[in-house]
């Protein structure tokens, strides 16, 4: 699904330029559930928008789906963008003054995205993640948890093959940053790919292969032999709130 292949990302130039990417070789399988970690600066959004086809790598190439997109102009690239990527960002990135529903429909309004059944879709999206009582809540009536359960639903209305996630569960506390995990790891089984950056490397374990970014290169790359179960963490979390209510 993604393959790339000696992939340099240079920002600036001359004295201050900055290496994010050293010649990075990465292949990632249709329906990999793939956690990538790594301290602060050593790449990892770097190699996400390039990934997701937001950025261009300044040299290497880059394989997705089988069609290379490491040359392609802005147009195209946001086309292949739409068709295939989904994206998830730590900060939401909710449109303000809009309902939960709105949020997830508006991308089908667009032209290079138009379905029939938006409306009906984003709405089936919403229940998913467990939101069909907030349907026409604004962002501020909703917890940071279900905001990012919204942007989640959001990022699947093209219904892409990939999901890229970008610290989904950095702003939000234990519980909630779990049941965002709980839905990833619901959509991998799905068959849906998803790669999710985090520093959180107990979130990390609920992927199938954890990818260790180091200064712009890979320092690791193992799979997970047991991941995590999101699901049944959070009904643990649920037994302690009740014993310690009841105590
Ligand atoms: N637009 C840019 N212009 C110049 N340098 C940049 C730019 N974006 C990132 N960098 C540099 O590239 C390196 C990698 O940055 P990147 O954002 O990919 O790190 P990261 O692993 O996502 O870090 P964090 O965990 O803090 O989010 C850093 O040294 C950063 O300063
Ligand atoms: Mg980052």
């Amino acid at each position: 699904m993604i393959q790339m292949r000696s992939i340099v990302k240079r920002y600036g130039e001359g004295d201050t330029a900055v290496e994010a990417l050293r010649a990075l070789d990465l292949a990632i399988e249709e329906g990999e559930f793939v956690a990538i970690v790594g301290p602060s600066g050593c790449g990892k959004s770097t190699l996400m928008n390039i990934a997701g086809c937001l950025d261009q790598p300044t040299s290497g190439e880059y394989l997705l789906d089988g069609e290379d997109v490491s040359a392609l102009e802005d147009e195209e690239l946001s086309r292949v963008r739409n068709a295939k990527i989904g994206f998830v960002f730590q900060s939401f990135i909710l449109l303000p003054r809009t309902t939960a529903l709105e949020n997830v429909e508006m991308p089908t309004m667009y032209a290079h995205h138009a379905v029939d059944d938006g409306h009906e879709r984003a709405k089936k999206l919403l229940e998913d993640v467990g939101l069909g009582q907030r349907l026409h809540h604004l962002p501020t009536e909703l917890s940071g948890g279900q905001q990012q359960r919204v942007a989640i639903a959001r990022s699947l209305i093209a219904d892409p093959a990939i999901i890229l996630a970008d610290e989904p569960t950095g702003a939000l506390d234990k519980r909630s940053g779990l049941e965002v995990t709980a839905i990833f790891q619901r959509l991998h089984e799905q068959g849906r790919t998803i790669v999710m950056v985090t520093h959180d490397l107990e979130l990390a374990a609920h992927a199938h292969r954890i990818v260790t970014l180091e200064d712009g290169a890979i320092a690791s790359d193992e799979p997970v032999e047991e991941p995590r179960d999101a699901e049944a963490e959070l009904a643990e979390l649920a037994e302690t709130a009740e014993e310690v209510a009841s105590a």
